[in-house]
Protein backbone atom coordinates (compact mmCIF):
# COMPACT_ATOMS: atom_id res chain seq x y z
CA UNK A 1 0.00 0.00 0.00
CA UNK A 2 0.95 3.58 -0.52
CA UNK A 3 -0.27 5.96 1.55
CA UNK A 4 -1.86 8.93 0.11
CA UNK A 5 0.71 11.53 2.29
CA UNK A 6 2.40 14.48 0.25
CA UNK A 7 4.22 16.67 2.08
CA UNK A 8 2.06 19.48 2.48
CA UNK A 9 -0.11 16.98 4.88
CA UNK A 10 2.43 16.23 7.15
CA UNK A 11 3.31 20.00 7.23
CA UNK A 12 1.31 22.89 9.64
CA UNK A 13 1.90 25.75 7.09
CA UNK A 14 0.22 28.35 8.17
CA UNK A 15 -1.80 26.80 11.20
CA UNK A 16 -0.53 27.58 14.77
CA UNK A 17 -1.36 23.51 15.58
CA UNK A 18 -2.42 20.69 13.44
CA UNK A 19 -5.86 20.43 14.86
CA UNK A 20 -6.86 24.17 14.19
CA UNK A 21 -5.62 22.56 10.24
CA UNK A 22 -7.39 18.84 10.41
CA UNK A 23 -10.35 20.39 11.71
CA UNK A 24 -10.20 22.86 8.94
CA UNK A 25 -10.02 19.85 6.51
CA UNK A 26 -13.00 18.25 7.15
CA UNK A 27 -15.04 19.74 4.44
CA UNK A 28 -12.12 18.69 2.01
CA UNK A 29 -12.13 15.08 3.32
CA UNK A 30 -15.77 14.68 3.16
CA UNK A 31 -15.77 15.29 -0.85
CA UNK A 32 -12.36 13.27 -1.16
CA UNK A 33 -14.68 10.55 0.55
CA UNK A 34 -17.71 11.12 -1.61
CA UNK A 35 -15.29 10.48 -4.81
CA UNK A 36 -13.64 7.79 -3.42
CA UNK A 37 -16.56 5.53 -2.73
CA UNK A 38 -18.83 6.35 -6.11
CA UNK A 39 -18.48 4.88 -9.42
CA UNK A 40 -18.61 6.25 -12.71
CA UNK A 41 -22.56 6.15 -13.05
CA UNK A 42 -22.26 8.19 -9.11
CA UNK A 43 -23.54 4.84 -7.98
CA UNK A 44 -21.85 3.34 -4.53
CA UNK A 45 -18.54 1.91 -5.46
CA UNK A 46 -17.99 -0.58 -2.46
CA UNK A 47 -15.82 -4.25 -1.99
CA UNK A 48 -17.74 -7.05 -3.74
CA UNK A 49 -16.72 -9.23 -0.34
CA UNK A 50 -17.40 -6.44 1.54
CA UNK A 51 -20.94 -6.72 0.55
CA UNK A 52 -21.54 -10.42 1.01
CA UNK A 53 -20.06 -10.23 3.88
CA UNK A 54 -22.03 -7.11 5.11
CA UNK A 55 -25.31 -9.04 3.65
CA UNK A 56 -24.66 -12.69 5.17
CA UNK A 57 -24.12 -11.15 8.55
CA UNK A 58 -26.70 -11.28 11.08
CA UNK A 59 -25.58 -9.02 13.68
CA UNK A 60 -22.51 -6.59 13.23
CA UNK A 61 -20.07 -6.01 16.52
CA UNK A 62 -18.22 -2.94 16.39
CA UNK A 63 -15.39 -2.95 18.28
CA UNK A 64 -13.10 0.63 19.00
CA UNK A 65 -11.32 2.96 21.57
CA UNK A 66 -11.99 6.34 22.55
CA UNK A 67 -13.06 8.74 19.77
CA UNK A 68 -13.36 5.49 17.64
CA UNK A 69 -15.71 4.26 19.85
CA UNK A 70 -17.95 7.67 19.75
CA UNK A 71 -18.20 7.01 16.01
CA UNK A 72 -19.46 3.54 16.41
CA UNK A 73 -22.31 4.69 18.63
CA UNK A 74 -23.19 7.02 15.90
CA UNK A 75 -22.74 4.06 13.23
CA UNK A 76 -24.94 1.89 15.27
CA UNK A 77 -27.64 4.63 14.44
CA UNK A 78 -26.70 4.29 10.25
CA UNK A 79 -26.83 0.44 10.29
CA UNK A 80 -29.86 -0.27 12.37
CA UNK A 81 -31.75 2.17 10.78
CA UNK A 82 -30.78 2.04 7.20
CA UNK A 83 -29.57 -1.91 6.46
CA UNK A 84 -32.01 -3.17 9.35
CA UNK A 85 -29.10 -5.05 10.95
CA UNK A 86 -28.54 -5.83 15.19
CA UNK A 87 -25.69 -3.77 15.88
CA UNK A 88 -23.60 -3.48 19.43
CA UNK A 89 -20.79 -1.45 19.85
CA UNK A 90 -18.44 -2.33 22.10
CA UNK A 91 -15.20 -0.74 23.76
CA UNK A 92 -12.28 -3.05 22.80
CA UNK A 93 -10.52 -3.24 26.02
CA UNK A 94 -13.93 -4.54 27.58
CA UNK A 95 -14.97 -7.27 25.54
CA UNK A 96 -12.86 -10.36 26.47
CA UNK A 97 -13.80 -10.12 30.21
CA UNK A 98 -17.20 -9.41 29.32
CA UNK A 99 -17.89 -11.35 25.52
CA UNK A 100 -21.51 -10.87 24.75
CA UNK A 101 -23.40 -14.22 23.10
CA UNK A 102 -22.55 -14.08 19.54
CA UNK A 103 -25.20 -14.49 17.29
CA UNK A 104 -24.65 -17.33 14.60
CA UNK A 105 -23.41 -15.39 11.77
CA UNK A 106 -21.48 -12.29 13.31
CA UNK A 107 -19.32 -9.97 11.44
CA UNK A 108 -16.60 -7.43 13.53
CA UNK A 109 -16.23 -3.92 12.83
CA UNK A 110 -13.05 -2.61 13.81
CA UNK A 111 -12.85 1.66 13.42
CA UNK A 112 -9.54 2.97 14.56
CA UNK A 113 -7.78 5.54 13.23
CA UNK A 114 -4.68 4.16 13.26
CA UNK A 115 -5.14 0.42 12.48
CA UNK A 116 -2.85 -0.16 15.50
CA UNK A 117 -4.36 0.23 18.77
CA UNK A 118 -3.80 -2.66 20.79
CA UNK A 119 -6.69 -3.23 22.90
CA UNK A 120 -8.80 -3.67 19.32
CA UNK A 121 -6.47 -5.84 18.01
CA UNK A 122 -6.20 -8.17 21.19
CA UNK A 123 -10.32 -8.34 19.98
CA UNK A 124 -9.21 -8.92 16.76
CA UNK A 125 -6.59 -11.73 17.60
CA UNK A 126 -9.48 -13.64 19.43
CA UNK A 127 -12.59 -13.19 17.28
CA UNK A 128 -10.27 -14.81 14.41
CA UNK A 129 -9.39 -17.94 16.25
CA UNK A 130 -13.27 -18.72 16.34
CA UNK A 131 -13.41 -18.15 13.09
CA UNK A 132 -15.39 -14.74 12.47
CA UNK A 133 -15.10 -12.07 9.72
CA UNK A 134 -14.00 -8.57 10.40
CA UNK A 135 -14.19 -5.78 8.88
CA UNK A 136 -11.40 -2.80 9.71
CA UNK A 137 -12.50 0.98 8.56
CA UNK A 138 -9.18 2.47 9.54
CA UNK A 139 -6.77 5.61 8.05
CA UNK A 140 -4.11 3.56 7.86
CA UNK A 141 -4.37 1.11 5.74
CA UNK A 142 -1.64 -0.94 5.66
CA UNK A 143 -1.81 -1.36 9.11
CA UNK A 144 -2.01 -4.07 11.77
CA UNK A 145 -5.85 -4.15 12.08
CA UNK A 146 -6.04 -3.69 8.37
CA UNK A 147 -3.67 -6.23 7.24
CA UNK A 148 -4.97 -8.90 10.04
CA UNK A 149 -8.71 -8.18 9.13
CA UNK A 150 -10.55 -10.02 6.08
CA UNK A 151 -11.45 -6.62 4.75
CA UNK A 152 -10.52 -3.05 4.65
CA UNK A 153 -12.38 0.39 3.96
CA UNK A 154 -9.84 3.23 4.58
CA UNK A 155 -11.13 6.33 5.37
CA UNK A 156 -9.39 9.00 3.17
CA UNK A 157 -8.93 11.52 5.78
CA UNK A 158 -5.24 12.31 5.18
CA UNK A 159 -2.39 12.06 8.11
CA UNK A 160 -3.91 13.05 11.26
CA UNK A 161 -1.09 14.10 13.92
CA UNK A 162 -2.81 16.19 16.08
CA UNK A 163 -2.88 13.70 19.41
CA UNK A 164 -7.40 14.92 19.38
CA UNK A 165 -8.79 13.61 16.88
CA UNK A 166 -11.20 15.56 14.64
CA UNK A 167 -11.21 14.40 10.96
CA UNK A 168 -10.95 10.71 11.52
CA UNK A 169 -13.68 11.25 13.74
CA UNK A 170 -15.84 12.59 11.03
CA UNK A 171 -14.98 10.54 8.20
CA UNK A 172 -15.39 7.27 10.21
CA UNK A 173 -19.08 8.48 10.08
CA UNK A 174 -18.89 9.40 6.81
CA UNK A 175 -17.91 5.57 5.86
CA UNK A 176 -20.02 4.27 8.01
CA UNK A 177 -23.08 6.19 6.43
CA UNK A 178 -22.07 4.50 2.88
CA UNK A 179 -21.11 1.28 4.57
CA UNK A 180 -24.95 1.27 5.75
CA UNK A 181 -26.31 2.38 2.65
CA UNK A 182 -24.84 -0.03 0.30
CA UNK A 183 -26.08 -2.68 2.42
CA UNK A 184 -29.44 -1.67 2.60
CA UNK A 185 -29.31 -1.38 -1.34
CA UNK A 186 -27.44 -4.60 -1.18
CA UNK A 187 -30.51 -6.13 0.48
CA UNK A 188 -33.20 -4.50 -2.02
CA UNK A 189 -34.29 -2.06 0.82
CA UNK A 190 -36.10 1.12 0.23
CA UNK A 191 -34.84 3.48 0.67
CA UNK A 192 -35.29 7.62 0.79
CA UNK A 193 -31.33 8.59 1.39
CA UNK A 194 -28.26 9.72 -0.95
CA UNK A 195 -25.91 9.44 1.19
CA UNK A 196 -23.39 10.76 -1.57
CA UNK A 197 -25.73 13.81 -2.32
CA UNK A 198 -25.82 14.64 1.68
CA UNK A 199 -22.62 14.23 2.06
CA UNK A 200 -21.89 16.68 0.01
CA UNK A 201 -24.08 19.39 1.97
CA UNK A 202 -22.89 18.75 4.90
CA UNK A 203 -18.71 19.34 3.50
CA UNK A 204 -20.64 22.77 2.49
CA UNK A 205 -22.20 23.19 6.08
CA UNK A 206 -18.73 22.21 7.62
CA UNK A 207 -17.44 25.23 5.26
CA UNK A 208 -19.87 27.49 7.21
CA UNK A 209 -18.78 26.61 10.81
CA UNK A 210 -15.06 26.43 10.66
CA UNK A 211 -15.83 30.11 9.24
CA UNK A 212 -16.99 30.61 12.89
CA UNK A 213 -13.68 30.62 14.75
CA UNK A 214 -14.22 33.91 15.98
CA UNK A 215 -17.49 33.44 17.08
CA UNK A 216 -16.53 30.19 18.77
CA UNK A 217 -13.37 31.64 20.22
CA UNK A 218 -15.77 34.24 22.70
CA UNK A 219 -17.83 31.87 23.43
CA UNK A 220 -14.86 29.03 24.87
CA UNK A 221 -13.63 32.79 26.60
CA UNK A 222 -17.38 32.84 28.18
CA UNK A 223 -18.09 29.20 28.99
CA UNK A 224 -14.97 27.81 29.41
CA UNK A 225 -12.54 30.72 30.81
CA UNK A 226 -11.93 29.41 34.24
CA UNK A 227 -14.73 26.48 35.05
CA UNK A 228 -13.06 23.69 36.27
CA UNK A 229 -15.55 21.37 34.76
CA UNK A 230 -18.09 21.18 32.10
CA UNK A 231 -20.82 18.93 31.09
CA UNK A 232 -22.52 18.15 27.86
CA UNK A 233 -25.93 17.07 27.13
CA UNK A 234 -27.96 15.68 24.39
CA UNK A 235 -30.47 13.32 23.72
CA UNK A 236 -30.60 10.33 21.28
CA UNK A 237 -28.18 11.09 18.21
CA UNK A 238 -27.10 14.07 20.40
CA UNK A 239 -25.99 12.25 23.23
CA UNK A 240 -23.15 10.80 20.64
CA UNK A 241 -21.77 13.51 19.98
CA UNK A 242 -22.01 15.40 23.66
CA UNK A 243 -19.52 12.02 24.62
CA UNK A 244 -16.85 12.82 21.84
CA UNK A 245 -17.48 16.85 22.65
CA UNK A 246 -16.54 15.89 26.78
CA UNK A 247 -13.65 14.01 25.44
CA UNK A 248 -12.17 16.63 22.97
CA UNK A 249 -12.28 19.00 26.03
CA UNK A 250 -11.10 16.87 28.35
CA UNK A 251 -8.29 15.47 26.11
CA UNK A 252 -6.61 19.21 25.18
CA UNK A 253 -7.81 21.74 27.79
CA UNK A 254 -7.36 19.46 30.84
CA UNK A 255 -11.38 20.57 31.83
CA UNK A 256 -12.83 18.02 33.55
CA UNK A 257 -15.95 17.07 31.21
CA UNK A 258 -18.71 15.07 31.32
CA UNK A 259 -21.52 14.02 27.92
CA UNK A 260 -24.78 12.98 29.71
CA UNK A 261 -28.22 11.80 28.35
CA UNK A 262 -30.30 14.71 29.11
CA UNK A 263 -32.88 12.48 30.49
CA UNK A 264 -30.68 10.80 32.55
CA UNK A 265 -29.10 14.33 34.33
CA UNK A 266 -31.35 13.96 36.82
CA UNK A 267 -31.04 10.58 37.98
CA UNK A 268 -28.20 11.96 39.89
CA UNK A 269 -25.59 14.01 37.89
CA UNK A 270 -27.54 17.40 38.44
CA UNK A 271 -26.36 17.17 41.98
CA UNK A 272 -23.31 18.24 40.48
CA UNK A 273 -24.78 21.66 38.80
CA UNK A 274 -23.68 25.03 40.86
CA UNK A 275 -23.40 28.53 40.34
CA UNK A 276 -21.79 29.23 36.80
CA UNK A 277 -21.09 25.50 36.08
CA UNK A 278 -20.96 25.50 31.99
CA UNK A 279 -23.71 22.84 30.73
CA UNK A 280 -23.38 22.84 26.80
CA UNK A 281 -26.67 21.18 25.20
CA UNK A 282 -26.93 19.66 21.37
CA UNK A 283 -30.45 19.93 20.01
CA UNK A 284 -30.23 18.76 15.96
CA UNK A 285 -33.26 15.94 16.23
CA UNK A 286 -36.76 17.47 16.25
CA UNK A 287 -37.73 15.04 18.20
CA UNK A 288 -35.37 15.44 21.17
CA UNK A 289 -35.63 19.22 20.66
CA UNK A 290 -38.70 20.09 23.18
CA UNK A 291 -37.01 17.15 26.29
CA UNK A 292 -33.86 18.67 26.14
CA UNK A 293 -34.95 22.51 26.53
CA UNK A 294 -36.64 20.98 29.62
CA UNK A 295 -33.67 19.30 30.70
CA UNK A 296 -31.46 22.90 29.95
CA UNK A 297 -34.50 24.97 31.94
CA UNK A 298 -33.53 22.44 35.11
CA UNK A 299 -29.83 23.33 35.07
CA UNK A 300 -30.47 26.64 34.50
CA UNK A 301 -32.62 26.61 37.98
CA UNK A 302 -30.11 25.22 39.58
CA UNK A 303 -27.73 28.14 38.67
CA UNK A 304 -25.41 26.71 35.22
CA UNK A 305 -24.65 28.83 33.08
CA UNK A 306 -26.38 27.18 29.96
CA UNK A 307 -25.14 27.09 26.23
CA UNK A 308 -27.49 25.68 23.68
CA UNK A 309 -26.33 24.76 19.92
CA UNK A 310 -28.96 23.93 17.70
CA UNK A 311 -29.65 23.14 14.44
CA UNK A 312 -31.43 25.74 11.53
CA UNK A 313 -34.97 24.61 11.78
CA UNK A 314 -35.08 24.11 15.37
CA UNK A 315 -33.58 27.16 16.56
CA UNK A 316 -34.92 29.29 19.19
CA UNK A 317 -33.88 33.66 19.60
CA UNK A 318 -31.91 32.74 22.89
CA UNK A 319 -29.37 29.74 21.48
CA UNK A 320 -25.80 30.20 21.51
CA UNK A 321 -25.05 28.90 18.45
CA UNK A 322 -26.99 27.64 15.61
CA UNK A 323 -25.33 25.12 12.80
CA UNK A 324 -26.92 25.08 9.31
CA UNK A 325 -29.46 22.07 7.88
CA UNK A 326 -27.98 18.55 7.34
CA UNK A 327 -30.10 15.35 6.83
CA UNK A 328 -30.98 14.11 10.42
CA UNK A 329 -28.94 11.54 10.21
CA UNK A 330 -25.36 13.02 9.65
CA UNK A 331 -26.06 15.91 11.81
CA UNK A 332 -23.34 14.87 14.41
CA UNK A 333 -20.90 15.90 11.33
CA UNK A 334 -22.13 19.52 11.76
CA UNK A 335 -22.97 19.29 15.33
CA UNK A 336 -19.15 18.34 16.39
CA UNK A 337 -17.04 21.21 14.44
CA UNK A 338 -18.33 23.87 17.14
CA UNK A 339 -17.46 21.19 19.68
CA UNK A 340 -13.82 20.68 18.42
CA UNK A 341 -13.29 24.15 17.96
CA UNK A 342 -14.84 25.33 21.72
CA UNK A 343 -12.01 22.45 23.24
CA UNK A 344 -9.11 23.94 20.61
CA UNK A 345 -9.79 27.41 22.18
CA UNK A 346 -10.71 26.29 25.43
CA UNK A 347 -6.90 24.54 25.71
CA UNK A 348 -5.58 27.52 23.63
CA UNK A 349 -6.86 30.30 25.89
CA UNK A 350 -5.05 28.14 29.23
CA UNK A 351 -1.72 27.77 27.42
CA UNK A 352 -2.06 24.28 27.32
CA UNK A 353 -0.10 21.95 24.13
CA UNK A 354 -2.78 21.51 21.74
CA UNK A 355 -1.55 19.16 20.01
CA UNK A 356 0.79 17.03 22.59
CA UNK A 357 -1.69 17.00 25.46
CA UNK A 358 0.08 15.22 28.44
CA UNK A 359 -0.27 11.29 29.33
CA UNK A 360 -1.76 10.93 25.91
CA UNK A 361 -0.37 9.38 22.80
CA UNK A 362 -1.95 9.22 19.06
CA UNK A 363 -1.84 5.55 18.96
CA UNK A 364 -1.81 3.47 22.41
CA UNK A 365 0.13 -0.03 20.63
CA UNK A 366 -0.08 -1.40 24.39
CA UNK A 367 -3.03 -3.05 26.45
C1 LIG B 1 -5.74 7.01 21.59
C2 LIG B 1 -5.91 8.43 21.08
C3 LIG B 1 -7.39 8.75 20.86
C4 LIG B 1 -8.02 7.72 19.95
C5 LIG B 1 -7.82 6.30 20.50
C6 LIG B 1 -8.22 5.25 19.48
O1 LIG B 1 -6.16 6.92 22.90
O2 LIG B 1 -5.34 9.35 21.99
O3 LIG B 1 -7.51 10.03 20.27
O4 LIG B 1 -9.37 8.00 19.78
O5 LIG B 1 -6.45 6.07 20.79
O6 LIG B 1 -7.32 5.32 18.41
P1 LIG B 1 -7.59 4.65 17.01
O7 LIG B 1 -6.32 4.92 16.24
O8 LIG B 1 -7.80 3.18 17.25
O9 LIG B 1 -8.77 5.28 16.41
Amino acid sequence: FTAEIDASDTEKGTYPHFMLKEIDEQPIVMRKIIQEYQDDNGQLKLDQDIRTAMKDADRIYIIAAGTSYHAGLVGKEFIEKLANIPVEVHVASEFSYNMPLLSEKPLFVFISQSGETADSRAVLVKIKELGHPALTLTNVPGSTLSREANYTMHLHAGPEIAVASTKAYTAQIAVLAILAVDTARVKGLELDFDPLQELAIVANAMEVLTDQKEELEQLARDYFGTTRNAFFIGRSTDYHVAQEAALKLKEISYIQAEGFAGGELKHGTIALIEEGTPVIALTTQENVNYSIRGNVQEVVARGANAMVVSMKGLEQDEDAFVIPHVHELLTPLASVIPMQLLAYYAALHRDCDVDKPRNLAKSVTVE
